[in-house]
Order: structure tokens, then C-alpha cells, then sequence
């Protein structure tokens, strides 16, 4: 079985990462801007009050999507821009930005997926306690509801918020990013629980206010291992390796897939985690684990490099499988590990009975633009086609994965990295805003025509 003729393909960005225009037409503040201010915050000091000018050059953006072929975009919708002070007062010139641009797309021909929250969270919230106050969950709700009431008509297949693992251990945990905070493990969590309930609260308000039948799922870090061979019992130590609470040392209060997968999908956290955390596991009142996992469409989640390979081991132990020398990397100098595109979809389809969506997948690479005027990226296209082949074999194995989308479709703001690393399919001269479309660019809309109705 190939991908199917229902498959979706597509390209994700985030508003804070290509939007800029961050004081225009009445956008209040979030905590990006603030943590931009901070000395030493973000690489080079840069900021994303310019970013990729998409707030001015949407209509540009929208007619390059066309060019490529993609059939949906992911992008996020900035709260502070249609809620300058994270509650209250609407502001007008917000909705009509992401007005102009969804009726772009449609008239493209591109279905758009929304992103209700990627990371630029209200200051104003933020001043009364963030994701830390238990009210968060409401403040979200609301934002979820004005999203709903706005656009649902025309948006009808959602992500609730990006990356949970990162907003609780990056942002309020290890403090690299917004709001860059460094909270000790119990408030790190009790924010986590937070950002979990918030999302239950959105999938309910996108159900209760929205105009069409919508579809919703979460966009969690797909933290993944991978097999070293296709044995039984290889795939069964990948498998118990993936939902490990502690994969990697450095980041093992939040960097795993089961403490927030298991709540928003099984409904509870697991075991081995509240006994890991004891008691800075966080407090659960009555109710919360229902909000948190009522039910979704689809299981986002976003796959860049497996953790590690892992073969079982004497005794039914697993062995993660050091790293080969001369380990291919991206300029990022993430391990490409394109069977995290076979093994990961079909993990979590197996333990959360849910199809998949691969909600990012991508690689930045050093490109520039050449003496022919051209961005040639074989890197990027290698690195695509490897992970799509990976995928179509996830399928062949009978896993409904739902599409890709592939981070990102500009060059843009990569958080505390500032600039410095491309994912784009476009690459963009910050100086001058000029996109020049790269070769990958070329390559996915010839396999988007070639796999579009093929199944
Ligand atoms: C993901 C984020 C996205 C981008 C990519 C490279 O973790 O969701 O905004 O930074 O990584």
C-alpha cells in the first residue's frame, strides 16, 4: 500500500518565526519579544521583529505555496495580535491579517491548518503568572473560542499548541527559551500540567464554537528510537525505548513522548514517571485528566532525528547502539535518522490507536544563494526523499498516517538560534525580504504532482 490519494502534503511555519511586524496594527506583546531583549538570550541579538516580513508579504508567500504545489499550510495564529492583552479587547487588524491569508489560501487552493498556539505567549498573561497560574487553562480556552468563532467557517483542521515538552522544559525549565525562565522541576511540571489542561480546554471550545465539523490533534515532539533491525524483538526494545520516560540525560525531566502523549491520549500520566517525579509530580485536581484527554481526530506529532538505536539486549534488556562514526548531520548537527518516519507513526499509532499526522519534519542546511542565482540544496532533497521512503514503508506496515508537512516553507527565526539555521524550502535575503524558491523546493512539488490521487 502507497500513500493514498486522501494524503495530505504540505509545509508548516509559526507566526513569531516569519511574521516580524511584532508592533503593527495593534499586536501586543509576547514572551519571544521579551526574551529577545535579554542579553546573550539569542544568537547574534537577533530578533524576530522583522523575520521573513510574511506579515507584509503574505500575498507573495501564499502565490510561492501555489508554485510549489503544496496542498496545505500549517501556520500559527499569534495570540497576542488578536488578543493584545491575552484576554479581552479583540483586536480587529489582527483578524483581518489572518483573514486576508486564509482567503488567499483557499483561493489557492491550499487548505489551511491551524496552529491555535506556537510559543509567542501573551506578556501580558505572562505578568500574571504565565503558564504557571492554573487560569491559563481559561485564558487558552477563551483565545481557542475567539479562533473558533472567527475562522472555523473556513479553517476546519486544527492543532491545539506545539511542542508541550518544549514550552515546559526549554521555556520554564532549562530557560533557553521564551520566557526563558528556570523554575525547579515541580513548577516546571505543575506549567506542564497546565499547558496539557489548556489544550483539553481548546479541543472543547474548537468543538463547542466551531462553525463546520473540525478535525483536531496535538503537535507533540515525536521522541523517538528506532530499531536496529527489523526483528521482533528489536522492534520490541525501539518500541519500549520510545516510551521510556528518560531517553536522553539531558533532558530527561521533559524530553520523552509518554508523559504528555499518555495524558492527552490514555488519560492519564504514566507510572513510571509519577514515580520518577515523586513528589514534584504535579497536583491533579478532579476533572483534570478528563479535560486533558478528551478526545482528538488525530495524533499530531513532529519527527526531526530518532534519539537513538536500540537492539535488545541478554535478559529482555534493550542496548542503545553508540553512535557511527562519520554519523551523517545537518548543519543543525541533528543526527538524520530518516526510519524515525517508519518507526514513529508507527509506535504511537500502536499505543494510541489514533491515525498520525507528521506535523513537522525537516532539516536546516547551509544554503545560499549561488553566482546563478539559484539555491541548490541536494542535501535538503536527499533528506526528504530518505524520510518519505521511510514513511511509505509505515503505511505499508498498515499505519493510517493522515500527511506531512514539512518545517519549514521559509527560511525564519529559529528561536535562540536567531537566524542562523535554514529550514526553509524558500530561502529568504533577511536584508531585503527577496525569497528565491530552493532546488528542494522544485523536488517536493514534482513528488507532491507525481504522489497526488496515486493510491
Ligand atoms: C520545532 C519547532 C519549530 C522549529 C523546528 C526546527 O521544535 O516546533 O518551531 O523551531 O523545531
Amino acid at each position: 500500500m502507497k500513500f493514498s490519494k486522501n494524503f495530505i502534503w504540505g509545509a508548516a511555519t509559526s507566526a513569531y518565526q516569519i511574521e516580524g511586524a511584532v508592533q503593527e496594527d495593534g499586536r501586543g506583546q509576547s514572551v519571544v519579544d521579551m526574551h529577545c531583549r535579554k542579553p546573550g538570550a539569542i544568537w547574534q541579538g537577533h530578533t524576530g521583529a522583522v523575520a521573513a516580513d510574511h506579515y507584509h508579504r503574505w500575498a507573495e508567500d501564499v502565490e510561492l505555496m501555489k508554485r510549489i504545489g503544496l496542498q496545505s499550510y500549517r501556520f500559527s495564529f499569534a495570540w497576542p495580535r488578536l488578543l493584545p492583552s491575552g484576554a479581552g479587547k479583540v483586536n480587529e487588524k489582527g483578524v483581518a491579517f489572518y483573514d486576508r491569508l486564509i482567503d488567499a489560501l483557499l483561493e489557492a487552493g491550499i487548505k489551511p491548518f491551524g496552529t491555535m498556539f506556537h510559543w509567542d505567549f501573551p506578556y501580558d498573561l505572562f505578568c500574571r503568572g504565565g503558564w504557571l497560574n492554573r487560569d491559563s487553562a481559561e485564558w487558552f480556552a477563551d483565545f481557542a473560542q475567539l479562533l473558533a468563532e472567527r475562522f472555523s467557517d473556513r479553517v476546519t483542521q486544527w492543532l491545539t499548541i506545539n511542542e508541550p515538552q518544549c514550552i515546559a522544559g526549554f521555556g520554564h525549565f532549562t530557560g533557553s527559551q521564551a520566557p526563558g525562565v528556570r523554575y525547579p522541576r515541580a513548577e516546571m511540571l505543575t506549567v506542564g500540567h497546565h499547558v496539557l489542561r489548556a489544550h483539553g480546554r481548546a479541543v472543547q471550545a474548537i468543538r463547542a464554537y466551531g462553525k463546520n465539523p473540525c478535525q483536531v490533534g496535538c503537535a507533540a515532539v515525536g521522541v523517538a528510537s528506532v530499531p536496529e533491525t527489523e526483528s521482533a524483538a528489536d522492534i520490541e526494545a525501539a518500541r519500549r525505548e520510545t516510551f521510556s520516560l528518560a531517553p536522553t540525560d539531558w533532558g530527561k525531566e521533559f524530553w520523552n513522548t509518554s508523559w504528555w502523549m499518555d495524558a492527552m491520549l490514555l488519560g492519564r500520566y504514566p507510572e513510571e514517571g509519577l514515580a520518577f517525579f515523586g513528589a514534584d509530580a504535579p497536583k491533579i485536581h478532579a476533572g483534570d485528566m478528563e479535560t486533558i484527554s478528551c478526545p482528538l481526530d488525530f495524533c499530531g506529532a513532529n519527527f526531526y532525528s530518532a534519539v537513538s538505536t536500540v537492539r535488545a539486549g541478554p535478559d529482555g534488556l534493550r542496548e542503545r547502539l553508540p553512535e557511527p562514526v562519520g554519523m551523517s548531520r545537518t548543519a543543525f548537527h541533528w543526527a538524520v535518522t530518516p526510519s524515525i518516519l517508519r518507526w514513529g507513526p508507527r509506535f504511537l499509532y500502536e499505543r494510541y490507536h489514533l491515525p498520525v499526522f507528521v506535523t513537522e519534519n525537516g532539516m536546516s542546511n547551509v544554503d545560499f544563494v549561488g553566482l546563478d542565482g539559484q539555491v541548490h540544496d541536494p542535501q535538503r532533497v536527499d533528506f526528504i526523499h530518505r524520510h518519505l521512503i521511510e514513511l511509505e514503508k509505515a503505511i505499508e506496515d498498515r499505519v493510517p498516517v493522515l500527511g506531512y508537512l514539512y518545517w519549514s516553507l521559509l527560511d525564519n527565526f529559529e528561536w535562540d538560534h536567531g537566524f542562523r539555521e535554514r529550514f526553509g524550502l524558500v530561502h529568504v535575503d533577511y536584508a531585503s525580504g527577496r525569497r528565491v524558491l530552493k532546488d528542494s523546493a522544485k523536488w517536493y512539488g514534482d513528488w507532491i504532482r507525481a504522489h497526488a490521487g496515486a493510491g
